[in-house]
């Protein structure tokens, strides 16, 4: 890890038992609120797609929102939402899942991707990676082709990375928590 990956890592805070018993919740707030943190964050994801084929950045409700809306300006890309049930007007697609904890249903309105449109989701947090492969059938559904799946943080004991890896979706994440 680098010393730049280090130092995001030490402000991410770890809070155990929530929202429930047995969750270790990676808090990615702090990361927000310090600004060589974000920095650090956003570069990294910039600099990896910068000179890539992508066509759109499809960022998921809630906190995947705010890097990957960064990163859709910075890389000058269109940035598409791919949101919770009930959120997006007009016609809308969607996809039920189930999380860590719980189950959620997210959906993305039909003229957001075109056919043939190169996509990479972003999100702050893979865990069993219910979220992304739901996003990624969205995509999917409309025609997209999924280019990668990045994230801040994977936790591979989840196993969700190895999941969207074996649909066939490559992973990047910059962090991992055992
Ligand atoms: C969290 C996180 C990811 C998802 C990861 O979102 O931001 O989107 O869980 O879990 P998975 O890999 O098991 O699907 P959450 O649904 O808690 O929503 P939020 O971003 O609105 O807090
Ligand atoms: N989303 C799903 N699992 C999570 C965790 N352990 N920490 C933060 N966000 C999560």
């Amino acid at each position: 890890m680098s010393y730049d990956e280090f130092y995001v890592k030490s402000v991410v805070r770890s809070i155990s038992d929530w929202p429930e018993p047995g969750v270790i919740f990676r808090d990615v707030t702090p990361v927000f609120k310090d600004p060589k943190a974000m920095r650090i964050t956003c570069d990294a994801f910039i600099q990896r797609y910068i000179d890539s084929s992508i066509t759109h950045v499809a960022c998921i409700d809630a906190r995947g929102f705010i890097l990957g809306s960064v990163v859709a300006y910075q890389l000058n890309l269109p940035l598409v939402l791919i949101r919770k049930k009930g959120k997006l007007p007009g016609e809308t697609i969607a996809e039920e899942y189930s999380l860590e904890y719980g189950s959620a249903t997210v959906e993305l309105q039909k003229d957001a991707i075109q056919e043939g449109d190169t996509v990479l989701i972003f999100d702050d947090l893979i865990a069993t990676g219910g979220t992304v492969l739901a996003a990624a059938s969205l995509i999917k559904r409309l025609g997209g082709q999924v280019a990668e799946v990045a994230a801040l943080i994977d936790l591979p004991d989840l196993k969700g990375s190895q999941r969207i890896q074996d649909s066939g979706i490559p992973v990047f994440a910059l962090l991992a928590y055992e």
